[in-house]
């Protein structure tokens, strides 16, 4: 956990110290993602170092390549993962989903992603299929998953 932590923190400066840059459309808008294997989520609260901008309920899918990824430790290309990002409100003690903040999206492909570990990260805001949010090429992204390197740059693990 404290590892988690420490990748975080160092992702989250590399993220809010990324320059805005000309960056590519090479990553896929994921269709059809929420029909995928989910494979965790997570609650950010409020005062988490990483408040802004991953505040709120994550779920993470697997399409069926990043799925078999999840049993081996390394995922082929064509392997898509999403970080399903959305509010949430408190409402009689519970914690109801609200609207959708962003996705994440990290696509698989060795030779058109290699600066990043052979992945493609994208990210695209709210509901929309083609605002895209990524700008660096996915340096600020890669920067905090690099600390996973040693599971294919993916920090989740498949909860059974
Ligand atoms: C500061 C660190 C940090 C930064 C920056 C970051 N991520 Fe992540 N990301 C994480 C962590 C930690 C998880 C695991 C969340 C969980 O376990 O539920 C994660 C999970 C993901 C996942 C699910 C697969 C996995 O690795 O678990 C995707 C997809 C993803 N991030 C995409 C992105 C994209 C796209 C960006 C850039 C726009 C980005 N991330 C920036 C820390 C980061």
């Amino acid at each position: 956990m404290n590892r988690l932590l420490a990748g975080l923190l160092a992702g989250a400066m590399l993220f809010m110290a990324s320059p805005m840059q000309a960056g590519g459309d090479k990553v896929d808008y994921p269709d059809g993602y929420r029909d995928w294997t989910h494979v965790k989520s997570m609650v950010i609260q409020p005062g988490h170092p990483l408040e802004n901008p991953f505040q709120g309920i994550h779920h993470v899918y697997a399409n069926p390549k990043a799925a078999k990824g999840f049993e081996t430790g390394t995922f082929a290309d064509g392997s898509v993962l999403v970080f399903d990002l959305l509010n949430y409100k408190e409402a009689g003690k519970t914690l109801q989903e609200d609207g959708r903040k962003l996705i994440g999206v990290m696509q698989k492909d060795a030779s058109a992603f290699g600066k990043t570990g052979g992945w493609g990260f994208e990210a695209f805001a709210g509901d929309s299929q083609t605002k895209r949010i990524v700008t660096d090429g996915g340096a600020g992204c890669y920067g905090c998953h690099t600390a996973e390197e040693g599971h294919d740059f993916v920090f989740s693990r498949f909860r059974q």
